[in-house]
């Protein structure tokens, strides 16, 4: 679609960006249009927000940003919510779309790196190296080499089951054929043949896959349906010596449920990169179990990753207010708002 839009009608369109964010983001939209930004790495306060969001005619926001009714209601003129985040279980798209307002997201760009978050993360549960280092680091270390010392466990021969087998799901199974896993997967829908054979996976029913698998890694997005989905009954189907990796969004496990089954020593050992609160608060019960790995949402942070999160966020703000259809919508059915 080409833009009918005048010169002056883009550069008088105006961009909030709810945070700082690498350096396409400006390189893009400042010649343009007219931004206002959140010069912190804090978000700013519901408030503020707000009254940002009643103004501008394209929002830049993160995971973070809650674009709910109440935002949109008082969004008079914004055309386009492009978040800096492949999840977009904030915003509520279904009212942006009923109004015009085009979503979009960063999916592809962010893949590879998610992926390599989750195989660090099994094999640094699996393999105990968080606490090796503390031993070492700590001067604890007070044995020479014997024979049963910090034994963890293999991932070769092992079985893996990816629980979402879209695209993350699907790097994740690529690395982990390279270690000699066997590999099931649950989805919402069954893959074609063809994926499964690339990807040398067996789909299994979810409550089969979690019987079965050594390592259980969750990569699924944040619906209605997911939410809490690896309930405490789930999670207790597991086998006792299996391992729980959650890098997709942290209310999808039932974290007080986890940590009753880590305390009970009911599965190994869970690594968790998401949370129902972030930060996690001081008084989660995840903080009261020893077999457990937590990091703070790091699962897109490489510089690389994060600055091609950038450019597409940004050049979809762009092709929305210059009239071009943006790459990654995720309301495909939305009709425009004039510009
Ligand atoms: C996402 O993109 O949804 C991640 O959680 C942050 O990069």
């Amino acid at each position: 679609m080409e833009s009918e839009s005048s010169a002056s009608t883009v550069r008088d369109s105006t961009v909030y960006l709810t945070r700082k964010f690498p350096e396409p983001v400006s390189r893009i939209l400042e010649p343009l249009f007219e931004i206002t930004l959140n010069h912190s790495d804090s978000p700013v306060g519901r408030d503020e927000l707000l009254s940002h969001i009643e103004r501008a005619d394209g929002l830049l926001c993160t995971l973070n940003d809650q674009i709910d009714r109440e935002a949109l209601d008082i969004a008079q003129k914004l055309k386009i919510i492009s978040t800096y985040s492949v999840g977009y279980d904030h915003i509520d798209v279904e009212n942006a779309t009923a109004r015009g307002i085009y979503v979009t997201n960063t999916p592809d760009v962010l893949t590879d790196a998610t992926a390599d978050l989750t195989f660090a993360l099994m094999l640094a549960l699996s393999r105990r190296i968080v606490e090796g280092h503390n031993l070492v680091f700590n001067r604890e270390w007070d044995m020479p080499w014997f024979p049963s010392f910090m034994l963890g466990n293999d991932l070769s021969k092992k079985t893996l089951g990816i629980v979402g087998f879209g695209r993350i799901g699907r790097a994740v199974a690529k690395r982990a054929r390279g270690f000699g896993m066997k590999i099931r997967y649950h989805n919402s829908v069954k893959v074609s043949k063809a994926v499964e054979v690339e990807h040398d996976a067996t789909y299994s029913p979810l409550e089969t896959l979690l019987m079965e698998s050594d390592f259980v890694s969750i990569h699924l997005p944040l619906t209605d349906k997911t939410r809490k989905l690896i309930s405490y009954e789930m999670i207790r189907l597991m086998k006792q010596s299996a391992y729980l990796i959650n890098t997709s969004r942290g209310m999808i496990v039932d974290e007080s449920g986890l940590a009753d089954a880590l305390r009970r020593e009911e599965i190994a050992g869970a690594a968790l990169d998401v949370f129902i609160t972030e930060p996690l608060a001081e008084t989660s019960p995840l903080l009261e179990v020893n077999n457990i790995l937590l990091t703070p949402h790091l699962g897109s942070a490489t510089v690389g990753t994060r600055y091609r999160m950038g450019e597409m966020a940004a050049s979809d703000i762009r092709n929305v207010l210059l009239g071009i259809e943006p790459v990654s919508l995720v309301n495909s059915g939305v009709r425009r708002r004039p510009i």
